[in-house]
């Protein structure tokens, strides 16, 4: 997704090291190999253990030094960065990759049945259907509502705590079927499937992929090289806004309040700002794979 885009944003020589957050099944990591042109150093990262599969074969094919770590990305990011692990180039290609919606027994998909579970690291502890049986009402209305910007979260809610009352959801199929009756009729027939929102609301919660994201940003500018280039590709606008104003505060270096007359901070900038706004895929790319529809990429270059 995006993939010129990032190329042309990390812009990776040969000799560097690059830092791929987000292996998935390598499709970004494979073209910023070719940049090394077999020399330097590419890491990937990925919380899936069924990355590991897809990284063999990678690593089979890219002449440069490569190294999977399976684990949260800002957890590995800031581990790397303790053990003084520098990068000239850092990606996060943030959410679920298609290999894990196209997986029916991951859970991730509203349109086949398969245990509730979307957790992408399948050793963590709560599952989708452990989150949808026990977490109180409010707290489900809270995440349907800012994480999947779902406008019948209340009602959606109310019907799932009467079925749990008498059956535990289980099965993705299960919880499609409540979320289809609970909203009113001609709302089950706009803006996309009307389990949607729900699951990725639940997915996000699952995975916490915001507080990961939060805590991996700066762990990602600690350890860049002046020069240093960190591009994030975001598909949800919460998402889109941590990293939007992440990288603005790190480029105006100034944390003063408003209202001081002068900076008493002394806090200069850390990164410059490679997209002052966000690109967007192409209607070509959109038209292949309409899931790049709502893709956000920014990048910064750090500075020293
Ligand atoms: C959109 S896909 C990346 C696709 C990849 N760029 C490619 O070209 O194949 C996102 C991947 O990031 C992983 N992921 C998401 N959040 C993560 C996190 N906090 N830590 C580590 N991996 C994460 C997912 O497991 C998934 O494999």
């Amino acid at each position: 997704m995006l993939a010129e885009e990032v190329r042309d944003l990390l812009a990776v020589q040969p000799g560097e090291t690059v830092i791929d957050g987000t292996f998935g099944s390598g499709g970004h990591s494979t073209l910023l190999a070719a940049d090394l042109q077999g020399r330097g150093k590419l890491i990937a990262i990925d919380r899936d253990p069924g990355a590991r599969d897809y990284f063999a074969r990678f690593e089979q094919t890219t002449p440069a030094q490569t190294r999977f770590l399976r684990g949260d990305f800002s957890l590995v990011l800031q581990q790397l960065c303790a053990n003084d692990v520098k990068a000239d180039a850092i990606l996060l290609d943030l959410g679920v990759s298609s290999m894990q919606i196209d997986t029916p027994e991951r859970g991730f998909s509203y349109a086949a049945d398969a245990p509730l579970d979307m957790r992408m690291d399948p050793s963590d502890e709560i599952s989708a259907a452990d989150l949808v049986n026990e977490w109180p009402e409010k707290e489900l209305v809270k995440i349907f509502h800012t994480y999947g910007e779902e406008r019948y979260a209340r009602q959606i809610v109310r019907a799932i705590v009467r079925r749990r009352r008498e059956q535990p959801f289980e099965r993705t199929l299960d919880l499609v079927d409540v979320i289809k009756h609970a909203i009113p009729a001609p709302a089950r027939f706009g803006e996309g499937h009307p389990a949607k929102r729900v699951f990725q609301a639940l997915r996000i919660a699952v995975n916490d992929e915001l507080v990961s994201l939060e805590d991996a940003l700066p762990a990602a500018v600690d350890m860049l090289r002046p020069g240093g280039r960190l591009a994030v590709i975001a598909f949800h606008s919460l998402e889109d806004r941590i990293v939007k104003q992440f990288f603005r505060a790190e480029a105006k270096g100034c944390i003063c309040p408003p209202d001081f007359p002068i900076c008493a901070c002394s806090r200069d900038p850390e990164v410059r700002l490679l997209t002052p706004r966000a690109l967007r895929p192409g209607t070509r790319e959109v038209a292949v794979n309409p899931r790049a529809a709502s893709a956000r990429l920014r990048g910064v270059m750090k500075v020293g």
